[in-house]
């Protein structure tokens, strides 16, 4: 599938303008502390990178790396941990960073797998809340852009580990969806 050329959902432009407006909001938030950001791999790569490189306050980064399964490949069924972080972040300030919540399983899973810890508090920022097949409540924190449903690639999201490194974010007809 050829990903460039299909209908531009969020230009580069757009997209870095909605960083900065959260970078801001965070470093206001967090202002005095000290953060934990924590990437969701693979996906959340380059707003991660964006998004640290427009804070104004200090943080520490580390990554987990997550696997679903199911019947739906893509994001149904069990969640499990396949990379966790190598940050003790009990008594510290934790920033989840995702680039989608689609179903919310696995921010959901996250949450749990690092409350357990006890860190001083743990939020999450999404790229993108697309909210049309949650199939557990999960609110993010902050969130970059709201979407009702589609599939989009581009900004670090794939389809089938293809289009991550587009800069603008697509929307993409699949023929299952
Ligand atoms: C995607 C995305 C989130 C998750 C969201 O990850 O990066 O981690 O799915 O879906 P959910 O809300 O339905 O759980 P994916 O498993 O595609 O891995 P990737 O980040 O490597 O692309």
């Amino acid at each position: 599938m050829e990903f460039k050329g299909q209908e531009i959902l969020f230009t580069r432009e757009q997209i870095g303008r909605r960083v900065v407006e959260l970078a801001a909001r965070i470093s206001a938030d967090y202002a005095g502390r000290e953060l934990i950001v924590i990437g969701v791999l693979k996906g959340a790569f380059i707003f991660m990178a964006d998004l640290v490189r427009a804070l104004s306050i200090p943080c520490r980064v580390d990554f987990a790396r997550l696997a679903s399964y199911g019947a739906d490949a893509a994001s149904a069924g069990k969640v499990v941990m396949t990379k966790d972080i190598e940050t003790s972040i009990r008594g510290c300030d934790i920033l989840i960073v995702e680039d989608i919540v689609d179903t919310g399983l696995t921010l959901a899973f996250l949450v749990d797998w690092f409350r357990e810890r006890n860190p001083a508090s743990l939020k999450v920022c999404a790229f993108i809340d697309k909210r049309r097949r949650r199939r557990v409540p999960f609110e993010a924190d902050y969130v970059g852009f709201t979407i009702d449903d589609g599939f989009v690639v581009g900004y670090g999201l794939d389809f089938d580990e293809k289009a991550r490194f587009l800069p603008d974010v697509h929307v993409i007809e699949t023929g299952g969806e």
